[in-house]
């Protein structure tokens, strides 16, 4: 399964339902949603109060990014704010376990994210539970930012941690840096959902970019 989640967070703010609507009408399959609190990560963006008011202009799925200290306090209102798929980072929450189980009581799919340092090992225990794996390729907090290569290698190894523990049908994202000349390569490793930012709206045609992304990404379907 190859998606295409286009990131918000380099669209025009002032015209979020229209950038959302291009895409969407592009064959985006999934809109990724940013959320910074300025404290797990350098930079704020947006909150419960955006995602409900952009929640009724779509029929795709929410993927909230939860880049924020203490994601259990928030969980809740982001999944009646309509959230369908909610990711946070297990250095900023003391219960990892009770909160992926927490998401996935609500029908809402669970993620746990994997910094550019934080090795494939932390997963070995919370594998057995989540739904999906986002896999940081560039430091989080910024939109535009380089693709980190060696992120390649992280995703072999946790392809061979979902192996080792029957968790084959884990979902991999890939977050940061993702472009038409590099969305082939990441394809080939097994990635499955593919968020884009600024290859997508600092194009000059978001909805091209889009098409283009998404035929790479599955032209390497295995
Ligand atoms: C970074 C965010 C990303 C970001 C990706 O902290 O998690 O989702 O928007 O932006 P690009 O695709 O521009 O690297
Ligand atoms: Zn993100």
């Amino acid at each position: 399964m190859k998606l295409i989640a286009p990131s918000i967070l380099s669209a025009d703010f002032a015209r979020l339902g229209e950038e959302i609507k291009t895409v969407e009408q592009a064959g985006a399959d999934i809109i990724h949603l940013d959320i910074m609190d300025g404290r797990y990560v350098p930079n704020i963006t947006i909150g419960i109060p955006v995602v409900e008011s952009l929640r009724p202009l779509t029929n795709l799925p929410f993927d909230a990014h939860l880049m924020i200290v203490e994601p259990e306090k928030y969980v809740p209102d982001f999944i009646k704010a309509g959230c369908n798929m909610i990711s946070f980072h297990m250095d900023a929450c003391i219960h990892s376990h009770r909160l992926v189980d927490y998401i996935k009581s609500q029908g809402v799919k669970a993620g746990v994210v994997l910094n550019p340092a934080t090795p494939v090992n932390t997963l070995e225990e919370i594998i057995y539970f989540v739904d999906y794996v986002l896999v940081m390729s560039v430091n989080p907090g910024f939109g535009g930012q380089k693709f980190i290569p060696e992120t390649l290698h992280k995703i072999r190894k946790l392809k061979r941690l979902m192996e080792e523990t029957g968790r084959t049908d884990i979902l991999i994202e890939i977050d940061g840096g993702i472009k038409e000349s590099n969305i082939s390569q990441v394809s080939a490793e097994g990635v499955n959902i593919f968020v884009a930012g600024s290859s997508i709206f600092k194009a000059e045609d978001p909805a091209q970019a889009v098409r283009n992304l998404k035929q790479k990404a599955i032209s390497v379907e295995v």
